[in-house]
């Protein structure tokens, strides 16, 4: 099983990377092989841009392996961060169809994040992605000063979630198979 991780941050320093990173692990304790792709650090030209810029076909290449996703975003003024609707943008539907994705977001706090979350959702079934139904969203106190993610609760929170991510990786693979058979 191979699953995408996305850090939807654009920023050099990141929570959302904190929350990418700290999942990107778990994921692997589960035997899980991860291919993880950061928006802070491949930089991606605008949509259409050239399809022979080499962090976008690292990009297609981990969608296209990706039997699931996860996917984190800062919240951006109630929604997505541009890099993230932007890389999913050239991706388009082929890469996500009736593939499971779990999401998280990082907030400003306040009680923010759900407007990303719900922003990401709608995106992501306009992709024909199977989004779980199980989110996360962190505030800035879940992190320590290097912006790893360190909140207890966060950790097993995002534990739940990778688990539930391979649990529905397994049931949706498996039903890809029969029907290529
Ligand atoms: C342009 C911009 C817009 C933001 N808008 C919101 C917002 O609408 N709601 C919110 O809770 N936080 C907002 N924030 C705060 C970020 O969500 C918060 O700093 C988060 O940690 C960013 O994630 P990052 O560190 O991975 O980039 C905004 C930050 C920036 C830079």
């Amino acid at each position: 099983m191979n699953i995408l991780v996305i850090n939807g941050s654009p920023m050099e320093k990141s929570r959302t990377r904190g929350i990418a990173k700290l999942v990107k692990e778990l994921l692997e304790e589960q035997g899980v092989m991860v291919t993880y792709y950061d928006l802070g650090i491949e930089k991606l030209p605008l949509f259409p841009g050239d399809e022979e810029n080499a962090p976008l076909r690292k990009l297609y290449k981990g969608a296209q392996e990706a039997d699931g996703f996860f996917i984190a975003s800062p919240e951006y003024h109630n929604g997505m961060s541009g890099v993230l609707k932007n890389a999913l943008d050239f991706l388009g539907g082929t890469y996500f169809k009736h593939k499971p994705a779990a999401i998280a977001a990082a907030s400003g706090g306040s009680k923010g994040g759900i407007n990303a979350l719900n922003n990401m959702r709608t995106v992501l079934r306009g992709l024909y992605a199977v989004v779980l139904p199980d989110q996360y969203v962190s505030n800035p106190e879940c992190y320590d000063e290097n912006y790893d993610l360190v909140d207890r609760e966060s950790v097993e929170r995002l534990q739940v979630i990778a688990g539930l991510l391979v649990e529905l990786t397994e049931k949706l693979g498996i039903k890809q198979e029969q029907d290529v058979r």
